[in-house]
């Protein structure tokens, strides 16, 4: 099968778009016939080897943590967000637990569901497990205009909040479709709301004093990208993990059209060396779906 892999960490020209064994799925697995992949900031960071102490992947390896695929053999369409260390998505086969994978909404293209399952997943743990947010509360969505961000912004003003979210100018339309109340321009200086808010999604790295500030006494901040230092708010890093059962009822939001896909651009998975370098150099916004197989 075809497969981009890395045998060694570096730049994006580690990146060999080649010739795979296909995988022979182990107890509990199937074998999923790939349709589309994603690209995520963590990808770079893995090829990179950035993150070789707290995720160590045997080399070579194959990228890509969200899935959207048919199983073999059944043709079931489905999709999963896959172990940061297994093997990935950027195959034309990959083998996956059968207890990740959750019915792919039926209303897109299969490849493109594969934006949804990491992202969404990320989004949905960050509102509702870390901050147990309630409707009529604030919340900030710092980062709104990346793929978490976007799924942030629509689950969080479905839920009932009043939703900040901070973008640039070019994801300033999308983020409002999504739902936004307000948007403030992050390359306009720091950031400052009206009034403070009870809840902060942290979606972006770099010095977040400004953010904090806007926090009321008590409220809460939880950061995917990294710990964060403050007095007297909550501080919570958080991990995102599979969970087969949200992603189903995220699906099936994609199905009944209350949540939406911000897919940005779409690239052929021989192009994946391409797209990581685009993202390292922040020239990527909403998701990018890497189509394996149309
Ligand atoms: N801990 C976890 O479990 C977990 C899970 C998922 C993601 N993450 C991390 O969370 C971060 C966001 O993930 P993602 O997939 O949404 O990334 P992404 O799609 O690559 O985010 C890109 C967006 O970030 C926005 N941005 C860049 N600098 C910003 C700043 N200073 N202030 C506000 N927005 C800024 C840009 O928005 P504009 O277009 O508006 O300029 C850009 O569109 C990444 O660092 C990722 O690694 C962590």
């Amino acid at each position: 099968m075809k497969a981009v892999r890395f045998h060694e960490y570096g730049g994006q020209d580690v990146l060999r778009y080649e010739d795979a064994d296909r995988p022979v799925p182990g107890d509990g697995q199937v074998l999923v016939r790939v349709a589309g992949t994603t690209f995520n900031p963590i990808d770079a960071a893995i090829r990179a080897g950035y993150m070789r102490q707290a995720m160590p992947v045997t080399l070579p390896h194959t990228p890509g943590i969200d899935l959207a695929g048919t199983v073999d053999g059944s043709g079931e369409r489905v999709i999963a967000f896959l172990p940061m260390l297994a093997d990935g998505a950027s195959a034309e086969y990959v083998a996956v637990d059968r207890g990740l994978l959750a019915p792919a909404p039926a209303n897109v293209p299969l490849a493109d569901a594969a934006a949804l399952p990491s992202s969404a997943l990320t989004a949905w743990q960050a509102l509702f497990e870390h901050a147990k947010l309630e409707p009529g509360q604030r919340v900030l969505i710092n980062g709104g205009g990346g793929a978490v961000g976007g799924f942030a912004i629509q689950l969080a003003a479905q839920a009932g909040a009043y939703v900040i979210a901070t973008a640039s100018a070019r994801s300033r339309e999308a983020v409002r479709a999504q739902g936004a109340a307000e948007v403030i321009d992050y390359t306009a200086g720091p950031v400052r709301t009206d009034r403070p808010v009870d809840v902060v999604v942290h979606l972006a790295r770099g010095d977040a004093s400004a953010i904090v500030e806007q926090i009321r006494p008590g409220g809460v901040l939880v950061s995917a990208v990294g710990p964060v230092e403050a007095d007297g708010i909550r501080t919570i890093p958080m991990g995102v993990r599979s969970d087969a059962a949200q992603l189903a009822e995220l699906a099936r939001r994609v199905e009944a059209g209350t949540l939406k896909l911000d897919i940005s651009a779409r690239y052929r998975l021989a192009d994946l060396p391409e797209v990581h370098a685009l993202g390292e150099q922040g020239a990527l916004r909403g998701k990018v779906v890497v189509t394996v197989r149309d």
